[in-house]
């Protein structure tokens, strides 16, 4: 997978994608990101990407023309067709779905804007989709590029050293992940669930399962909503709901069953 992305900081990105599993996946020839910078396409004496709003107010907009000219540039630097995304607090907001659609995809083009935006023209013209990694707002789109390089290029095939890491994440199956114990000095087993030293695998499975669907349902009962849970799932998460409900546990956003 190529993934193209225009900045005005393409050290930001260069830097970003050099550590943790995307680096490894560069390395390992799976994947590569290449940074081009508008300004170096930009026609005028002062290498401007930016002017006023037309209508007046604060702030600046990215300029139409460097911004084309620089896609134009990453799009000839490969013959194969690529899905243009304009980073934004407008688009739709990531989902783990949605990485997997892009992971798929054999090339990405994503656009960074910083100040007000990139002139609407632009938008329309040349960008696919618009995307979200947030209902916030950042100053500009680089840290929401790296974020897709990093979602997306974890799940190319090989990136992770554990074949099955990447099903078992966290949103795989719609729901959060299970807690994970590992050995202390200082604690002990102390704290640890039983079952998971039992060397029951069938037992420690449901256990798993189990926590999943409870922590969602205490956590984030919206994506819980979304799902159709089969005849054990509901068994197990109405075991977890009655054991809350009879403990002292502080409650979570939504009330005591
Ligand atoms: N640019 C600024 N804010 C953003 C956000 N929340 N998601 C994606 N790109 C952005």
């Amino acid at each position: 997978m190529r993934i193209d992305v225009l900045t005005l900081f393409p050290d930001f990105i260069r830097q970003c994608t050099q550590v943790g599993v995307v680096g490894r996946a560069f390395e390992r020839g799976l994947m590569s990101v290449e940074a081009w910078n508008p300004r170096d396409y930009a026609t005028d004496n002062y290498r401007r990407v930016d002017d006023r709003p037309f209508g007046g107010g604060p702030g600046m907009v990215m300029l139409p023309e460097p911004l084309t000219a620089c896609l134009q540039a990453a799009r000839a630097a490969d013959p194969a067709p690529a899905r243009v995304i304009y980073l934004s607090p407008q688009g739709p907001a990531l989902t783990q779905r949605k990485a997997r659609e892009l992971a798929a995809c054999e090339r990405l083009i994503l656009v960074c804007g910083r100040y007000e935006g990139v002139d609407e023209r632009f938008i329309d013209r040349e960008v696919d989709e618009e995307l979200s990694i947030g209902d916030y707002v950042l100053s500009g789109g680089e840290l929401a590029a790296a974020v897709v390089i990093d979602a997306v290029g974890r799940l190319q095939e090989g990136a992770l050293n554990d074949a099955d890491s990447a099903s078992q994440d966290s949103f795989e199956d719609g729901l959060l992940d299970c807690p994970h114990y590992t050995r202390s000095e200082s604690l002990g087993t102390e704290g640890v669930p039983p079952v998971l030293l039992s060397g029951d695998h069938a037992a420690i499975r449901r256990w798993r399962r189990q926590q999943s669907l409870g922590r969602t349902w205490l956590r984030r009962p919206e994506l819980l909503a979304q799902l159709e849970l089969d005849a054990a799932d509901r068994k197990l998460l109405a075991a977890f709901q009655s054991e809350w409900a009879e403990s002292d546990q502080p409650g979570p956003d939504v009330e005591k069953p």
